[in-house]
């Protein structure tokens, strides 16, 4: 008998039972924030399913910081800043637009779907766009799932944490604190 709670499975086999994601998105201060805040005084709605972290520019974004997200419990995450050209400070989004191709060879080879983390350029301007980037985004993880891999990959996440403390990187703990 249908009792409305069944478990259903996602895109890739994760079960999933009237899942909601957890998205945690990281945006930069001049461009992607502002729109978040656009797309709010204009009213405009979208999934609720976002926590965001404001950072001055997106190359900042180390990439342990994801990792870190996805230990504390996100089921995807979302990288936002300037487009190419318009980063306050010349070429912050180029540099997190190379860390990123790399990062996602990394998240290919330690076995995370790579739509668990999404890349975009969205300016001050692009509210209309945020709000249609937090939806497809949320509609995209919801077929997926909630993650679930974290246990099973925790020592070769730590090892990297044990590794980035070594060269004196945070791994942006205190970042954490404040939404996870
Ligand atoms: Fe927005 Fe650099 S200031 S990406």
């Amino acid at each position: 008998m249908a009792t409305g709670l069944e478990r259903k499975v996602g895109g890739d086999g994760l079960e999933q039972a009237d899942f909601e994601p957890r998205i945690l998105a990281f945006v930069c201060n001049w461009c992607t924030y502002a729109a978040a805040d656009l797309a709010g005084t204009s009213r405009l709605k979208y999934a609720a399913n976002v926590r965001i972290i404001r950072v001055p520019c997106t190359g900042r974004i180390d990439p342990l910081f994801i990792l870190k997200a996805f230990e504390r419990g996100a089921d995807g995450v979302i990288v936002s800043g300037c487009h190419p050209g318009d980063c306050h400070y010349s070429s912050g989004n180029y540099h997190a637009r190379r860390r990123w191709m790399v990062f996602r060879e990394l998240l290919k080879f330690i076995g995370i779907d790579e739509r668990r983390v999404q890349f975009f350029w969205v300016s001050a301007a692009e509210g209309g766009k945020w709000s249609e980037v937090v939806n497809k985004v949320v509609g995209e993880l919801r077929e997926l799932g909630p993650f679930t891999g974290y246990p099973a990959r925790r020592n070769q996440f730590e090892q990297l944490y044990n590794e980035a403390a070594a060269r004196g990187q945070d791994g942006g703990e205190r970042l954490f604190e404040r939404v996870m």
